[in-house]
């Protein structure tokens, strides 16, 4: 006998028992509870059944127990599905690799019977009765049952009490079986589904449609502030519902994402759907969804890991572009413009499901007392403004620096300024279409504008919208050179050692933006230039912003790779502060860029920039023509 280095005698070499081995196994595929109710919910999925019955107690470790209305099992292959690498799913690697069920390995029963006292009662189709099998002692009895089967998995881990430590208390092991399922009940609207915790219903979910699904299991909420999603390319598609970022969490637990109808957590995914996100979603802020992807399943390996959480893709780049595009297009589609071109049959998106909150301005049947006189006062005003405008910058130059971040030239005609893209002054329309968000009417409390449209009321919150634009505006500027302001009187201001010592650091960067940046004295910095659209930014607010953020960035290609974050910091402080007053001209320039500028109706922290109140809103408020 060999001795191990522990210096105890080895033992021969020796095949080990099947029940030793299925214990193994187990570790793997039976985690905890949560995973016994998965494998077992799968199996009715995949046994056809359009009702699944659960019932849980404590928390799924003292029962589990499932019944379906599948196609149940035959009496003399019951014994077999309790064998590991039994299945009736796959017969070949060619069978494996066009996998279209969610087993496929015949080693779940298995190992969940070695580790738990369960037994399976069935009855196949067109069997006089049913049977019951039971795992230990392996004994098959006749049984009562209409039809399909019903597992039964009691006290799990009882012979394996190292792995029973490790269970947690019956309230997280219960949410764990909550989730798995909630995942499979996303998936699988067509299967009537009831879930029962200690004998009292917990999920009642009848069968229907993916919206009304959805509803059930994430709510109105976020039906109403989510996208329709569906797009096609080549041999992939998704499909399914993504939120606005109006609707975003602090976490990830309304994310849901489906290969070929199986829950995964792909890394590759989630980044495509991060970096969809990535213009209108604060950082922190997480989005909700719940998306189907569906590929030729030659495209994807679902047998890389044994819970199947994971997949790989053949052509992970592909899947990733296609993705992000579907996801970035869909939710770019409901910038202002293109939220009410959608009316107009050229938006290729499915349209919301539910009106989303900034639902289009332009009811379908304008009231008749919303005549275009009505809307003249307000046009005529902004007309007068826009032809004024024209000839020369209404300030009659460069915009004055204003304490409070305004920066007027963002909105003043954009001869104003040679750093400010041009852009035409807004042309007198031929018809008298108006333009989406209107015209202003007035300013609310130095926070929101008042515009009337042919629909009825738009309100404005004037900072998250001339953020959203600066940002975009930044964005396309810092990706050429940038335009350049210099002040004709630097600002200096004090700040701390760690400060100055990020200015001097990151002073190329600093400059490659716009802004030059350079010491004034021991604990004083002096700024002489700014980004010429940050022209009248309070700056020194704006540069100890800066630099507070860039301290947090590790390395130089961090800072590249989030770049947009530090735009976004910029626009931010750039944008016009509440309280401060807006003319007319001023608020009417505000809602033309608006409209011109993609993704406008959220700002950059995913809250949403304007909404609109039709006429028939209003009269619903005063309960007219009730
Ligand atoms: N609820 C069920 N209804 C019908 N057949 C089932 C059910 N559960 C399990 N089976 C049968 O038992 C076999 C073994 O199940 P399992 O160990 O989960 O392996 P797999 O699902 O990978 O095939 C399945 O292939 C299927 O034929
Ligand atoms: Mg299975």
């Amino acid at each position: 006998m060999r001795p191990l280095p522990t210096g105890k005698p080895a033992m021969p070499i020796h095949l080990l028992p099947d029940h030793l081995i299925n214990q193994i196994a187990a570790g793997e595929v039976v985690e905890r509870p949560a995973s016994v109710l998965k494998e077992v919910l799968e199996n009715a999925m995949d046994a056809g059944s359009t009702a699944v019955e659960v019932q849980l107690e404590q928390g799924g470790v003292r029962r589990i127990r499932v019944a379906d209305d599948g196609c149940g099992i035959p009496k003399d292959e019951l014994p077999l599905a309790l064998e590991r690498h039994a299945t009736s799913k796959i017969t070949s690697l060619d069978d494996l690799e066009r996998v279209g069920t969610m087993g496929f390995r015949g080693e779940a029963l298995a190992a969940i019977a070695a580790v738990s006292r369960m037994s399976i009662t069935s009855r196949a189709d067109g069997a006089p009765h049913a049977w019951r099998i039971d795992a230990d002692p392996r004994e098959l009895a006749p049984a009562a049952l209409n039809h399909g089967s019903v597992v039964d998995v009691a006290d799990l881990y009882f012979n394996t009490p190292a792995r029973r430590k490790f269970l947690k208390s019956e309230g997280t092991e219960f949410a764990h079986c909550d989730d798995v399922f909630r995942r499979i009940a996303l998936a699988r609207p067509d299967v009537g589904l009831q879930l029962s915790h200690n004998g009292r219903v917990s999920q009642r979910l009848p069968s229907g449609t993916r919206e009304a699904r959805v509803r059930a299991l994430l709510g109105d909420d976020f039906l109403a502030a989510a996208r329709s999603v569906e797009a096609e390319s080549g041999l992939l598609r998704l499909h399914g519902f993504a939120s606005l970022p109006a609707y975003s969490r602090s976490n990830r637990d309304a994310q849901f994402f489906y290969v070929n109808g199986r829950f995964v957590r792909d890394k590759l995914v989630t980044h495509a759907i991060r970096e969809a996100y990535a213009d209108i979603l604060h950082g922190s802020r997480h989005p909700a969804y719940v998306l189907f992807l569906e590929l030729d399943p030659f495209g994807v390996d679902v047998n890389v890991h044994p819970a199947k959480i994971e997949v790989r893709f053949r052509d992970s780049r592909a899947v990733h572009q296609f993705v992000y595009h579907a996801l970035q297009r869909t939710l770019a589609a409901s910038g202002a413009g293109a939220g009410l071109a959608a009316g107009s049959g050229e938006s290729t998106e499915s349209p919301a499901p539910a009106p989303a909150p900034q639902a289009s301005p332009y009811p379908h049947t304008p009231q008749p007392y919303q005549s275009r006189l009505a809307m003249e006062p307000a046009s005529r005003a902004y007309y007068d403004f826009a032809a004024a405008a024209r000839p020369e910058p209404i300030a009659g130059g460069p915009a004055p620096a204003r304490e409070d971040g305004f920066v007027a030239t963002a909105f003043a005609p954009r001869a104003a300024s040679p750093l400010t893209p041009p852009v035409a002054a807004p042309a007198l329309p031929a018809s008298d279409l108006a333009p989406p968000l209107g015209y202003a009417l007035a300013q609310l409390h130095g926070v929101y504008i008042l515009a009337q449209n042919e629909g009825g009321l738009i309100l404005v919150d004037m900072h998250a919208a001339h953020e959203r634009i600066l940002y975009e505006r930044l964005k396309t500027l810092l990706d050429g050179t940038p335009g350049v302001q210099r002040l004709l009187i630097p600002a200096v201001f004090g700040v701390g050692q760690k400060d100055m010592l990020t200015a001097e650091e990151h002073s190329e960067l600093l400059e490659r933006m716009g802004f030059e940046v350079g010491p004034a004295g021991p604990q004083e910095l002096a700024v002489r230039s700014v980004p010429a659209l940050l022209a009248s930014a309070p700056v020194s607010e704006l540069v100890r912003a800066l630099l507070a953020e860039l301290r947090d960035f590790p390395s130089t290609e961090v800072i590249t790779a989030r770049r947009n974050e530090l735009l976004a910091t910029m626009a931010c402080h750039g944008a016009v502060r509440a309280n401060r007053s807006l003319t007319l001209p001023e608020m009417n320039a505000l809602l033309r860029e608006m409209e011109a500028t993609e993704r406008a109706d959220q700002c950059n922290h995913g809250r949403p920039t304007w909404t609109a109140l039709s006429m028939a809103d209003l009269d619903r408020l005063f309960l007219r023509g009730r």
